[in-house]
């Protein structure tokens, strides 16, 4: 018998569910994808979802829900105050962290302006493994200011470290030393750190992070929302962890810090949010802000059948057979495009895969926004919608300055139980028809840039006639195919 080669689920990425509804998906023209990007101003955050075929912007609020959440959400109950359905939300998270006190918000952001509010004051720091974008501008609307204490690996687009979220020991010792632990707000870690490609910590790192922050008394924050990808990489690639129930490695992480916040939108697998807590004294502060901000303590904003949802996505989250699908797909994709030559941020991450713009367009200057104009080229090339990480999602700063961001990425999001192989793997060979007409790609300009958040409703244009040139030469290459 020849030679057959057979392959483990690491190498086939295997989807542990079935497909019982679907949604009719729309591929429209290339003409049309030009057009429909054009009139979103070259944001592919004003993208109508009409004119996209596969949606890799996100995975928050999009991760498909489960027969369990679907029949969870019928049996809702429904109250302002007094909730059954919180009550059930609640134990499952105590279950989960371990923490006595709950709070409810409608989404992660909320939980960081209650947070900010709570902590930060003028000329306070805060310390932290890496900003997300909302994280950054509360704690700066409250007056405060952000340390990056990544390590250097973190910030190297290739790099063989498992662990590219951890935090710089010595870099936090120093930033404590300059500023003194008093104008400390509170040191944050982000789990799957988002920005630099869903990349994990290690549960040592976070030990020795807690160490320092007990010996200086500072509060230790934990953002969860990507804990999910977190929790599965300190398994698989943290020794002393691998005989650790995921459930366990959970527990295990969150006893060590004095508040988790978490996107619901992600960690749930529903809309929501919520704030975790032992300490009596900060649960008591931040209680006061939710039915200011979010709604009463029992719903805080959120549906009660988002609510029902959250609960069993928690727990379908965290089962041992589950866990690994998203990152194994990633995973997947990362190593497919590497296969191509296709610079990809390694090792693969959690949330998706996350290709860098600096080196695909080599030749756009990072003014011009490399990540954005790649994101604009892949829409164009495939109908496919990822997300700018880079240049474009920072703030100018309060002189009018630019800021270039440390990476120019653009994220394809796996959203949760969403897609095929098949629509990965055209997502692939979309990637490598663009990667050899890449010299078509060029930069990218603002037409209208808002002061806050530029990424979600700013608008651009294109540097240069360049978008036509590629949208010729695809139809050149594909022939009357869509
Ligand atoms: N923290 C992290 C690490 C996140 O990734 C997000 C959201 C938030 C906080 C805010 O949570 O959206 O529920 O208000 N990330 C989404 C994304 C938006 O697409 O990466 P939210």
């Amino acid at each position: 018998m020849a030679d057959i080669k057979f392959f483990t689920e690491e190498q086939i990425p295997l989807e542990m569910h079935k497909v019982r509804i679907v949604q009719k998906l729309n591929l429209p023209p290339v003409e049309r994808r030009l057009e429909a990007i054009t009139e979103a101003g070259n944001n592919t955050f004003l993208l109508k979802n009409r004119d996209i075929f596969l949606d890799m912007l996100t995975d928050s609020g999009v991760n498909a829900m489960s027969d369990r959440q679907l029949a969870a959400m019928l049996v809702a109950d429904d109250s302002y105050a007094g909730s059954e359905t919180f009550t059930r939300l609640e134990e499952k998270i105590r279950q989960l962290f371990g923490t006595r006190y709950f709070l409810p918000a409608h989404q992660g952001r909320a939980c960081e302006n209650i947070i900010a509010q709570i902590l930060v004051s003028p000329g306070s720091v805060v310390p932290m493994n890496y900003h997300f974008t909302t994280t950054g501008a509360h704690i700066c609307l409250n007056g405060g200011q952000i340390e990056e204490l990544l390590i250097d690996a973190g910030l190297n687009v290739n790099s063989n470290h498992p662990f590219k979220g951890n935090m710089d020991i010595d870099k936090l010792c120093s930033c404590i030393g300059k500023y003194g632990a008093d104008n400390i707000a509170f040191v944050r870690m982000e789990a799957g750190t988002n920005l630099i490609g869903g990349q994990p910590f290690s549960l040592e790192n976070l030990a020795e992070v807690k160490k320092v922050c007990d010996e200086h008394g500072l509060i230790l924050v934990l953002d969860a929302s990507l804990l999910a990808d977190n929790l599965y990489f300190i398994k698989i690639r943290e020794k002393r962890c691998q005989n650790l129930s995921i459930k366990e490695i959970a527990r295990k992480l969150a006893s060590m810090c004095d508040i988790i916040y978490f996107s619901g939108r992600k960690l749930g697998c529903a809309r929501g949010g919520g704030i975790c807590t032992n300490d009596k004294a900060l649960y008591e502060k931040m209680r006061e802000l939710v039915p200011l901000y979010e709604g009463f303590l029992t719903y805080g904003g959120m549906s009660v059948r988002e609510m029902e949802a959250m609960a069993v996505g928690f727990e379908e989250t965290m089962d041992e057979n589950v866990i690994g699908q998203a990152p194994r797909f990633i995973a997947y994709m990362t190593e497919e495009l590497l296969n191509h030559g296709i610079p990809v941020v390694t090792p693969p991450g959690g949330l998706g895969c996350h290709i860098n713009a600096l080196e695909f367009v080599d030749h756009i200057p990072q003014h011009e926004y490399p990540a954005g104009a790649l994101a604009v080229a892949l829409y164009i090339a495939g109908g496919i919608r990822g997300m700018e990480r880079g240049t474009i999602s920072e703030q100018r700063n309060p002189d009018g300055t630019e800021p270039l961001a440390n990476m120019e990425l653009l994220r394809l999001a796996l959203p949760r139980r969403v897609f095929t192989l098949s629509q990965i793997k055209y997502t692939i060979d979309r990637l490598v028809w663009l990667y050899q007409n890449r010299h078509l790609i060029e930069g990218l300009s603002f037409t209208e840039e808002p002061k806050i958040m530029r990424f979600f409703f700013g608008r651009l244009k294109p540097v240069s006639p360049w978008q036509k040139k590629l949208v010729a030469k695809f139809r050149q290459d594909f022939g009357a195919s869509l």
